[in-house]
């Protein structure tokens, strides 16, 4: 299907009750994290944060990095791209250490198996910090930069009566719900005036709002950094949105695939070197080489995909762990055909990196079929797939593959916000979609 159609909303800021006059709605991604809001005085529809500029790299996106930095006592500083920028210069003055970063924190509260007040997660360099810091720091910090700009809009609408929406993967527990909760509230955030939605449920209603033409029944699959989250939903005669099974969804999304690279080179170097690479020098910029890999492959036909490497860094832990230099460590390796070095760089082999995606797509298959297992009796023949992994043309073989007799539907601009543009529609009506009452979470 070509393009996205605006169809006039069924629903729109008229079905708000109360005096609340503004929807804000927030997707903390694994990846990055956006938020939207509508106001009732402008008819204009649903309005996307500031574009967030990425300082060095010249760009300006609609997304943000999920990063923080803190102070050593916990004060929230600067998020994403300023986050990482901040903590930049200060591995180049030496003062890293008086800081706190942590990055990509999100999948911690799906990995935990208690979830509470007291849990920790790490920061980069491996320490230790309160997840409530980190979760309610990230809120204040967006909440503060979401005031300021309404604010420049229309300085009376902020003290209005706001309908806060977050965004959660469908395979999130209760308990997680609860903590992102409490994180919210102490970011003043208040309960009463805070929703909590699905991400796939949040893209389906946006898909519904602006597709003129919908099959009845379809999935919505949204595959993030973090999850793939798919629900199905049948358009009622009403042009209501029903469940057709509850949200489910996995921890199959695109970072699996850095993550099994990164895996690859501590087998190769050892966990000691990993750890020691940690808490020296600019590991950041490795783990935003790696993550780039999924882009990469999707960008350019290159039989090799080049990463910048802290060589020096390596050859040194290498030497002091390993007894040699990173490339001997290597050829000693089962991935010395997989991996070389040239002019500094890592060079990875294409069809090295294609087969971590295929590990991944194959487990989001699962995942769909077992969705389509649930939803019997109905046929469902539409699948609607949104969020930054479905750009991955190895997903996309694999589900044209794996699903010969689907029509599977890309939208070509707008789908990786999908899910926070939906939240703030959902945030408008939330009888917008009619719950099914089984319950299906693959977790
Ligand atoms: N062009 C592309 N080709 C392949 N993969 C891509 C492309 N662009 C982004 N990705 C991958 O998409 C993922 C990010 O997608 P998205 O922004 O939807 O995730 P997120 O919202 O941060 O995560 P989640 O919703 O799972 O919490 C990353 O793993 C990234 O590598
Ligand atoms: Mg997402």
């Amino acid at each position: 299907m070509a393009g996205i159609f605006v169809k006039s909303s069924k629903w729109n800021l008229n079905t708000l009750t109360g005096n609340v006059k503004l929807v804000i709605a927030i997707d903390i991604g694994t990846t990055s994290s956006v938020y939207a809001y509508s106001m009732s005085s402008d008819l204009c529809g649903v309005h996307l944060n500031k574009l967030w500029d990425s300082g060095d790299r010249g760009l300006c996106s609609s997304k943000t990095p999920t990063c923080i930095l803190l102070s050593k006592t916990f004060e929230p500083i600067y998020i994403g791209y300023d986050a990482q920028n901040e903590y930049k210069l200060l591995i180049d003055e030496n003062e890293e250490d008086d800081y706190i970063f942590v990055d990509k924190f999100k999948m911690e509260l799906y990995d935990a198996k208690n979830i509470s007040d007291e849990m920790k997660i790490d920061d980069i360099k491996g320490h230790p910090v309160p997840a409530i810091q980190v979760f309610s720091s990230m809120f204040s910090l967006l909440k503060k930069r979401i005031e300021s700009e309404i604010k420049n809009i229309d300085s009376r609408l902020i003290n209005n009566n706001v309908q806060w929406v977050l965004t959660i993967p469908a395979a999130w527990t209760d308990r997680a719900e609860f903590f992102i909760r409490t994180c919210a509230e102490k970011a003043e955030i208040h309960n009463d005036n805070l929703m909590i939605v699905i991400e796939s449920e949040s893209a389906s209603v946006y898909m519904h709002h602006v597709f003129k033409e919908l099959p009845n029944k379809y999935l919505l699959i949204d595959l993030g950094g973090g999850t793939d989250d798919i629900t199905a939903h049948r358009v009622s005669k009403k042009g209501k949105l029903h469940e057709i099974c509850k949200p489910s969804g996995n921890c199959h999304g695109g970072k699996h695939v850095d993550k099994q690279l990164f895996s690859c080179l501590e087998e190769i170097v050892g966990k000691q070197v990993i750890q020691n690479l940690k808490t020296k020098g600019n590991f950041l910029e490795l783990l935003n080489e790696f993550e780039n890999i999924n882009y990469s492959i999707s960008t350019s036909n290159a039989k090799h995909i080049a990463c910048k490497f802290p060589l020096p860094l390596l050859n040194e832990l290498c030497r002091k762990y390993r007894g040699k230099e990173f490339q001997e460590v290597l050829n000693y390796s089962k991935y010395k055909t997989s991996l070389f070095l040239k002019n500094g760089k890592l060079r990875i082999h294409r069809e090295f990196i294609i087969g971590f995606i295929s590990n991944v797509a194959a487990l989001v298959v699962k995942d769909i079929q077992f969705v389509l297992k649930k939803a019997k009796p109905h046929d469902i023949d539409t699948f609607i797939v949104v969020g930054g992994f479905s750009n991955s043309n190895v997903i996309r073989d694999t589900f044209e593959n794996a699903f010969p007799t689907v029509s599977i539907i890309y939208p070509v601009s707008d789908g990786d916000l999908a899910v926070v543009k939906g939240a703030v529609l959902y945030g408008q009506n939330p009888n917008y979609i009619k719950p099914c009452k089984k319950t299906a979470n693959l977790k």
